[in-house]
C-alpha cells in the first residue's frame, strides 16, 4: 500500500504516520505539506531517514503539485487544513482556500488518477452545538465558526463527488483531539505550557462549554480503521466518549501540575461559541471499533510529555513571532 498524506506535519498527521509506518512494515508514505505556521517537522525526526517516508513541501490547493506527489499512490487522507477556531474568527480566508478548494483539488486528483481510495479527515463541529442528545451521521450540518463552515464545505465536496462521478471518497469527524505534539495555541496544550511557565490560564465565558476529548493515537488509529473498512460516500464519527467541561479539564491540569486556581483568568468568550459537541459512534463501535486510552491517564501523560518536552514548544512560543503575534491580537483585547 502506497498512501499520499496530507498535512502530515501537524498534531494528528503527524502521529497517522509514525504509526502507519510502525505498524505497516511494507507501506509506504508520501507526505505532501505546506509547513504553515501549525506544520512542524519536529514531529517527524523518528521518520524522517525512513526510506519508506518521503517530505515534499507543497500546497494541497496547487494541482500540479499533488499530481505529482499523489503519482502511483493507492490512496490520500486528507489531514491538511486550517484548524484553529480563533483565527477563522479573525482571519477566514486562508480557510475557505485550504478546507474548501484543497479538498477539492485532491477530490480531482482521486479522479484523475483513478486512485481507490480517499479518506477526509473532518471534525464534529460541522453538525454545530448540541445542546442534548448526541448527533450521528445523518445529523443535520449547521456549522457555526468560519472553522467549521469550512470544513462543512469540504464535507459537502466529498458527498457530492462521490455522487456524481462516483469518486470513492469517504469522511471522518473526530471530536476534540489531545495529546503530545500540538501546536500550543488549542486549549490543552495552551493551558499546560502557561501554567509551566507561570502564566495566567485565558478561559472563555463560564468555562462550562463541553467538549468530547480523544486521545490523538486513538483518533490516528481510528481513521486507519476507516481506510481499510470504510465504505465510499460514507461519513464516520470518531468520539473519544469522554465529555467534559473547560473548568473540569483546567482543574486536571492544575492537580496534575500542583498548582491552584489564582492562575485562571476569565477572558471575554469567543463569539460564536458552541455550547456543547457530542457524537454517537455507533456506526464505528457496530463495525468493531473503539478508542482505546483511558481519559484521565492519557490527559495526565500528555500534561506529563509537555513538562518533559519544553524543547518542543518553547521552539513554537519562541522560535518565530508567529505565536506572539497571535497572542497579541487574539488575547490583549480579550482580558
Ligand atoms: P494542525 O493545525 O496541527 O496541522 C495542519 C497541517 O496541515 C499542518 O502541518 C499544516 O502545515 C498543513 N497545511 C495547512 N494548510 C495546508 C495546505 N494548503 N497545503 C498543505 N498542507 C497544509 O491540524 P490537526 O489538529 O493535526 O488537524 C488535522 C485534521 O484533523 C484537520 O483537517 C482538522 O480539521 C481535523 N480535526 C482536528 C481536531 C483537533 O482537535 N485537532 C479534531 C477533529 C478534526
Ligand atoms: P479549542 O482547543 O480551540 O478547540 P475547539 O474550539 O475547536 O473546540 O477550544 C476548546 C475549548 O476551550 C473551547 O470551548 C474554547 C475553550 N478555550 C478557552 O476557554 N480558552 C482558550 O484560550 C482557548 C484556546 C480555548
Amino acid at each position: 500500500m502506497k498512501l499520499l498524506v496530507c498535512g502530515g506535519a501537524g498534531f494528528i498527521g503527524s502521529a497517522f504516520i509514525r504509526r502507519t509506518l510502525a505498524k505497516h512494515p511494507d507501506w509506504q508514505i508520501n507526505n505532501l505539506d505546506k509547513l504553515t505556521y501549525a506544520g512542524n517537522l519536529d514531529n517527524l525526526r523518528e521518520v524522517e531517514d525512513d526510506p519508506r517516508y518521503r517530505f515534499v513541501q507543497g500546497d494541497i490547493v496547487d494541482s500540479e503539485v499533488v499530481l505529482e506527489a499523489a503519482q502511483g499512490v493507492d490512496a490520500i487522507v486528507n489531514f491538511a487544513a486550517e484548524t484553529h477556531v480563533d483565527r477563522s474568527i479573525a482571519e477566514p480566508e486562508a480557510f475557505l482556500y485550504t478546507d474548501i478548494i484543497g479538498t477539492h483539488t485532491l477530490l480531482e486528483a482521486v479522479r484523475e488518477l483513478g486512485i481507490s481510495r480517499m479518506v477526509q479527515v473532518s471534525t464534529d463541529e460541522v453538525y454545530g452545538s448540541i445542546e442534548e442528545g448526541s448527533c450521528d451521521e445523518a445529523y443535520p450540518i449547521a456549522p457555526s465558526s468560519p472553522y467549521s463552515a469550512s470544513k462543512a464545505g469540504g464535507d459537502l465536496q466529498v458527498m457530492a463527488d462521490h455522487r456524481t462521478y462516483g469518486t470513492p471518497a469517504m469522511i471522518t469527524r473526530g471530536s476534540n483531539t489531545y495529546g503530545p505534539h500540538q501546536y500550543p495555541e488549542k486549549l490543552i496544550p495552551l493551558f499546560v505550557t502557561n501554567a509551566l511557565e507561570g502564566e495566567q490560564l485565558p478561559l472563555y465565558g463560564d468555562g462550562l462549554n463541553v467538549r468530547d476529548w480523544l486521545h490523538v493515537d486513538d483518533h490516528a488509529d481510528g481513521i486507519a480503521f476507516v481506510l481499510e473498512h470504510g465504505e465510499p460516500g460514507h461519513a464516520y464519527n470518531i468520539g473519544g466518549g469522554n465529555e467534559r467541561t473547560n473548568l473540569e479539564i483546567t482543574g486536571i491540569i492544575l492537580d496534575e501540575l500542583d498548582l491552584s486556581d489564582d492562575i485562571i483568568q476569565r477572558v471575554l468568550d469567543r463569539p460564536g461559541h458552541d455550547r456543547r459537541y457530542s457524537l454517537d459512534c455507533a456506526r464505528l463501535a457496530d463495525m468493531g471499533w473503539a478508542p482505546q486510552v483511558e481519559f484521565e491517564q492519557g490527559l495526565r501523560q500528555t500534561i506529563r510529555w509537555y513538562r518533559d518536552n519544553q524543547w518542543w514548544w518553547k521552539k513554537i512560543k519562541y522560535g518565530t513571532e508567529d505565536f506572539a503575534e497571535w497572542k497579541k491580537r487574539w488575547y490583549e483585547e480579550r482580558i
